[in-house]
């Protein structure tokens, strides 16, 4: 037959061609490392035509009211694009600017800021500050400390007792003249407080009159990453490392640059910027010249390096036969070693440490105490003033699962609770936001409400390792919200969990915010344009835990797409219902993750947390589901708790069906809060979140044309692949629950797909029937994969419904070990071809790289031949799970899901 272009077009059209645009998820441009504002001639060229734009341009087309074009946009520049504002009025309050601006003294932070006033107001408004180092005979904008102030401007009063990095915007006369001051009581606050006067801009507030004052809610806003010396990335998804390759620093520290501006532009002070799984080469001297290097460009916006060491330096760098760290000769090592640091680095901020977790080499091996092990580096790093980031992720991976007492969850409280009181004053423990490991859903780590005599700091996980992996959208704004909101009583009532780690609770001296945050190579940053969202916020609510999910993600999402009010409400929409939407798709009622933890963490892969020693424990059988984790029959856990907080856990009548299977294990029968049986929860929740999926990707066409294409085509492409994996997820979860369970899903859907031909049941030509592992990763527990190397291979059944428009998905699996082709045909047709070409993490026939095509706009009619033919390459056998066939019409004109209050379930 020969292959033809398609001859005809669906009733709903999609430009280009006749099928669903879909470009790989993950092809943004993963070696892109020089951005285009690195290049002085880009920026000579790229000012004036920003001019042209802003002053000109942007002025007629608001004058003929219309639509501005829709340029192309570099996701590098993320939610600092200083778009320009066309909007007369937002202009017009811009007109009090004053057209000067001036640095005093001579700090280099308080430079980068002067710049960054300059780039931004010419971005946004078209005009270009004149830049003074001295105060002007007219008005201007003045940046500089409060000292610097003082010292021009006498009579000038600033604040007293504002904290480090606080920051004042304030109208007022100097010299006779109108002027704005921003000034700070460093020279950070200053950076900081000219960022806060662009957000203004950009969100069409007014400038004036100013007097706004603003202090972080606390010292430590840190971001770390996980990033290698090699280059790689540990839970990484979004390219290389932009600061290592080949076990060096890299060349061009560009991005590193444009890197510490984002995390500066929301108030973020510091950087740990290698793996926690720490390679001990960072310490050696031939390596420091590199990591100043690194430190250098992130200093002039404010942001200082720290690294994470391996507790086995002083034997593995040093040559000790020992890193006990109560002998005098290790404590002599890391004293002059950090003298050494600090003689390359002298702002160098401090370090991370994880000690005897996850097979790293810790204190144990000497019997000593983590108290010890992190006091041998604080002493090291006191006189220089730097801290100690000592994790409290310390858990036993050979945990006995048959002892039914045995929880991890209760490792870091029972680790670090007896410790209280023994660090030193620069050691802060650090803890990650759950008590398992960044899961979906999970309650506060207890001991958060424990430690009263020691600093610590709550760990967030920015890149989404068990949520979504930046493919699925999940904005994890309202789940770090719950967490910091929770009172967990530790000090009476009224004491959330960010009081307690900002140090308010108990007069800590230090204490924060740490994101984990492992930006790549991609130019996006984190590989995909929405989850930026995470980054920025994680950033927002550092500096103010008290603003909400939604203020952060409005401000967000009209600073990196801009003013249309459409735009706005849809995509904050889209991010405040995504946590929920996910985690009704994965993971139900706090079971923890049902997904491949001995892989990728990613698929659903519903056994893999049992009988093994990681502890990551759902106890899921034929009769019930759920850790008891009670004082009364459970292992205990509850009881780490305060009493009101552990009073409300223990007893199933107060338990919230949020949490219900993490702290209890129940019958499937368990009637919850909400009136359902949990059975009929997890068949409705997984089938509720995979029509929500397929209606973000509804939502976001609303969007086309309002947005430049190539953010668009790259988002859809995204929500497009999420739809098909929720499903994925869906069938997975609820096929292993009704086959475990044995009791049916009250609506009949789960194990029944009358739209679905499997693979294994068409007529095969060079396939072969596979029985996939786990079962549930496909449909039926089989697919076909091609035997010969290079096929082709063909599947094929005959169309005997009605005639009519339809969507063809093919649900196949794309491994991450070659590059496969397939093609579809219908009556002989050539109705779509594709190359199976996205990076999903997985070398097999499994769940995380089960994936859809979707081919829109069929015409079928009964008895024609629907064809695949598949080409594999390289070990990728061109694998099919199999076919759906659905009414066009039904697709495009379904009933929306209902709509949720994204922050209303209970915590
Ligand atoms: C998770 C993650 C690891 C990481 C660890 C940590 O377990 O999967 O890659 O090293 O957390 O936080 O130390």
């Amino acid at each position: 037959m020969s292959e033809q272009t398609p001859l005809v077009q669906s009733p709903e059209c999609y430009a280009p061609g006749w099928s669903t645009t879909q470009t790989p998820c993950r092809g943004l441009g993963a070696d892109c490392t020089v951005p285009c504002e690195a290049s002085s001639r880009r920026w000579v060229l790229g000012f004036w035509s920003e001019f042209v734009r802003c002053s000109l341009l942007g002025l007629l087309l608001s004058v003929l009211a219309l639509p501005a074009p829709l340029a192309a946009e570099t996701a590098t520049a993320a939610w600092l694009r200083h778009a320009c504002l066309r909007d007369p009025s937002v202009r017009q309050r811009c007109d009090a600017l004053p057209a000067t601006t001036v640095a005093l003294g001579d700090s280099a932070v308080v430079s980068t800021a002067q710049g960054e006033l300059i780039r931004g107001v010419r971005g946004m408004l078209g005009r270009t500050l004149r830049a003074e180092a001295r105060l002007p005979k007219e008005s201007a904008v003045v940046l500089g400390t409060f000292d610097a102030l003082q010292a021009v401007a006498p009579a000038s009063k600033p604040p007293t007792g504002l904290a480090e990095d606080s920051y004042w915007l304030k109208t007022t006369t100097l010299n006779g003249f109108p002027c704005l001051i921003i000034t700070a009581p460093n020279d950070r606050g200053v950076l900081y407080g000219v960022f806060a006067l662009l957000r203004r801009i950009a969100l069409g507030q007014a400038v004036s009159p100013l007097d706004d004052r603003q202090v972080p809610y606390a010292p430590v806003r840190w971001v770390n990453e996980w990033d290698n010396l090699d280059g790689t990335i540990e839970r990484g998804y979004a390219g290389l490392s932009i600061f290592f390759e080949k076990d060096n620093v890299v060349d061009d520290l560009s991005r590193a640059r444009d890197y510490a501006r984002l995390l500066a532009s929301v108030g973020l002070n510091a950087c740990a910027v290698n793996n926690v799984n720490a390679n001990p080469r960072v310490l050696r001297s031939e390596f420091l010249p590199q990591l100043a290097r690194l430190a250098e460009a992130f200093r002039p916006w404010g942001v200082r390096l720290a690294v994470s060491v391996d507790l086995s330096s002083p034997k593995v760098v040093g040559g000790l036969d020992t890193f006990d760290p109560l002998d005098p000769r290790v404590g002599e090592w890391w004293k002059e070693k950090f003298d050494e640091v600090y003689g390359a680095i002298p702002d160098f901020a401090g370090v991370v440490v994880k000690a005897d977790s996850e097979g790293r080499l810790g204190p144990s091996a000497y019997a000593r105490t983590h108290a010890d092990a992190a006091n041998v580096l604080a002493r090291a790093l006191q006189p220089h003033g730097g801290l100690v980031f000592y994790r409290a992720f310390v858990y036993d991976h050979q945990l006995d699962w048959r002892n039914l007492k045995n929880d991890r969850a209760r490792a870091a409280y029972d680790s670090f609770r007896p410790l209280d009181g023994q660090f030193d004053a620069n050691v802060v423990v650090q803890i990650k936001n759950g008590p398992i490991d960044f899961q979906v859903r999970e309650p506060a780590s207890p001991l958060f409400g424990a430690l009263e005599k020691t600093n610590q700091a709550i760990e967030l996980q920015i890149t989404q390792e068990y949520t979504g992996q930046q493919r699925h959208l999940c904005f994890l704004l309202p789940m770090w919200k719950a967490v910091l909101d929770f009172d967990l009583h530790a000090h009476g009532a009224g004491t959330p969990v960010k009081a307690l780690v900002a140090g308010k609770t108990f007069r800590r001296p230090v204490g924060g915010f740490v994101g984990v945050s492992n930006v790549g190579r991609d130019r996006s940053w984190l590989g995909s344009h929405l989850a930026m969202a995470n980054l920025y916020g994680f950033g927002r609510l550092a500096w103010n835990p008290d603003l909400t999910a939604r203020q952060i993600v409005d401000e967000w999402t009209r600073l990196t797409f801009g003013r249309d009010r459409r735009v706005a409400e849809t995509i904050d929409d889209m991010q405040l219902k995504s946590w929920s939407i996910y985690e009704d798709y994965t993971g139900p009622l706090g079971a923890g993750t049902l997904t491949d933890i001995l892989g990728s963490h990613y698929g659903p892969n519903i056994e893999s947390s049992e009988r093994n020693g990681w502890g990551q424990w759902h106890r899921a059988d034929h009769a019930g589901i759920g850790m008891d984790r009670t004082l009364a029959t459970g292992t205990g856990f509850i009881g780490q708790y305060r009493p009101p907080v552990a009073k409300l856990y223990e007893s199933l009548a107060s338990c919230p069906d949020a949490l219900l299977l993490f702290m209890h294990h129940v019958p499937y029968t368990y009637v919850l809060h909400s009136g359902k049986t949990v059975i009929q929860h997890i068949y409705d929740s997984h089938y509720q979140g995979a029509n929500e999926a397929e209606e973000l990707v509804r939502q976001w066409k609303s969007l086309e044309g309002r947005i430049d294409e190539q953010r668009y085509a790259d988002v859809l492409a995204c929500l497009e692949y999420q739809a098909g994996h929720a499903q994925v997820w869906r069938d997975a979860v609820c096929n292993w629950f009704l086959r475990t369970s044995g009791i049916p899903d009250a609506q009949g859907r789960a194990g029944d797909f009358p739209s679905r031909v499997q693979a294994e049941a068409m007529r095969l030509d060079g396939y072969r029937i596979v029985e996939v592992k786990p079962w549930e990763a496909a449909s039926g527990g089989k697919g076909v994969e091609c035997a010969s190397a290079t096929g082709p291979c063909t599947a094929s059944f005959r169309y005997d419904g009605k005639p009519g428009w339809y969507d063809v998905s093919v649900q196949y699996f794309d491994q991450n070990n070659g590059t496969s082709r397939f093609k579809l045909f219908v009556a002989g047709q050539l109705a779509d071809e594709w190359v199976a070409d996205d990076t999903l993490p997985s070398r097999k026939m499994d769940a995380s790289s089960s994936t859809r095509r979707k081919v829109a706009g069929l015409a079928l009619r009964p008895g024609d031949e629907i064809r695949l033919e598949g080409f594999p390459a390289n070990g990728d056998g061109a694998s099919i799970d199999y076919l759906e066939v659905h009414p066009t019409l039904r697709d495009a004109l379904g009933i929306p899901a209902r709509r949720r209050n994204p922050e209303s379930k209970a915590f």
